[in-house]
């Protein structure tokens, strides 16, 4: 059944499925609704319910303050609407997707680990995989109450190819299956591009990739994706970039074993002119060998070569990080908005 849903600040109307969360209508029909994580966390999507009947999928979702709840307030992205109704929500420009999700049947056609706990997941869909360096997609696993985001680490492609690096989570039910129940040639069902923190590639400044753990995989995604656009090098490259960026990369990794990256960057041409990797350790175990830079990772973001207000930011991984890092450069080093790209994984 179909529904149609209108937001009363704007007096803007887009059509809901049945199947849709508030949020992934909004955004399938090209309507700019405020959001971040798609997934109950951040509480960016939060809406008040005006006149319709709505459903929470997950009442207890982490995103709602309680004084949300005591005003009544839902989350657009765990809440269906059960027919026509009136919310009040946020939405701007900066929302609209410039790709509209879609949901589709992925098939796994290989893994590859990473890292004693981190692993690629290659899915392969029917036509072209069509989405922007830093973007997500949410995935529905057999048995698992809720969907779950997991970020593209390779690049849009013809060859339908959607590959993601997924951390293993203790006690994780999303992880569980993927880990140790699904096997090649499993279908599961996907929706997506999702997400804001994609390449600017129109931006002329230098990038800076931060990511904690299994953020690794957005942020390889951005700095594939300015490989394959010409952005990275000393000024010979081609295309859109004109290739005269540098890149930084930072890893944020709790223990020397966590550290990944190496490999990949170094088959990015752009990236081996003109880039450079610092891994951080914040607690080297006994015993493991590192003379490297050790604490938070952020706390190296000011030895850049430049003011920090020069460069285009993209970083993701544990809200933490993503929290000292928005501080660091917004209030410390007067880093504009815009500048700033990121995702929490919540
Ligand atoms: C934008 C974004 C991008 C992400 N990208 C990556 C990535 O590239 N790689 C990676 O390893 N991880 C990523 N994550 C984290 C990932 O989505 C999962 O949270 C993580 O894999 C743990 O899932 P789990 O089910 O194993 O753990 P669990 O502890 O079982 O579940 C954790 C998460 O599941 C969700 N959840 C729990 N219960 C419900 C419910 N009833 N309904 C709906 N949702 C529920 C919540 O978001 C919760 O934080 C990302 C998260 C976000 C928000
Ligand atoms: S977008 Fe809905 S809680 Fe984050």
């Amino acid at each position: 059944m179909m529904s149609s849903l209108t937001n009363e600040k704007d007096g803007a109307t887009f059509t809901c499925e049945s199947e849709d969360t508030i949020l992934r209508a909004a955004l399938r029909s090209g309507y700019g609704m405020a959001y971040e994580c798609n997934a109950g966390g951040c509480g960016a999507c939060a809406f008040d319910p005006v006149s319709g009947e709505f459903e929470s999928l997950w009442p207890d979702a982490p995103g709602l303050s309680p004084r949300d709840l005591r005003k009544g307030r839902m989350l657009a992205c765990q809440t269906r609407a059960k027919g026509d109704g009136v919310i009040r929500c946020s939405s701007a420009a900066d929302y609209v997707p410039p790709i509209r999700p879609a949901r589709r049947r992925l098939t796994l056609v290989g893994t590859r680990q990473v890292t004693h706990d981190m692993r690629e997941f290659r899915f392969k869909g029917e036509g072209a995989a069509n989405f922007l360096p830093g973007q997500y997609m949410l995935l529905d696993l057999p048995g698992v109450k809720g969907s779950r985001a997991y970020s593209f680490s390779n690049i849009a492609n013809d060859a339908g190819e959607w590959h993601v690096i997924i951390r293993r989570v203790k006690d994780g039910s999303a992880t569980r299956v993927l880990f140790d129940e699904l096997r090649e040639g499993d279908v599961i069902d996907a929706d997506g591009p999702y997400g804001t923190a994609y390449l600017q590639t129109e931006s002329p400044r230098d990038i800076v990739c931060v990511a904690g753990g299994s953020g690794f995989a957005p942020v390889l995604s951005v700095l594939r994706g300015a490989d394959a656009a010409g952005m990275l090098g000393q000024g010979q490259g081609q295309g859109q970039g004109q290739g005269a960026r540098k890149a930084h990369f930072l890893f944020g990794a709790r223990h020397v074993r966590d550290i990944c990256g190496a490999e990949e960057l170094a088959a990015l041409s752009g990236f081996a002119a003109a880039g450079q990797f610092m891994p951080v350790v914040s607690e080297p175990d006994e015993g493991e060998a590192w003379d490297g830079p050790t604490g938070f990772v952020h706390t190296y973001l000011p030895g850049l070569p430049r003011p920090l207000a020069e460069y285009e930011f993209y970083f993701a991984g544990p809200p933490p990080m993503s929290q000292a890092i928005q501080e660091l450069l917004m209030i410390e080093h007067k880093v504009p908005f815009g500048q700033i790209h990121f995702d929490r994984f919540f």
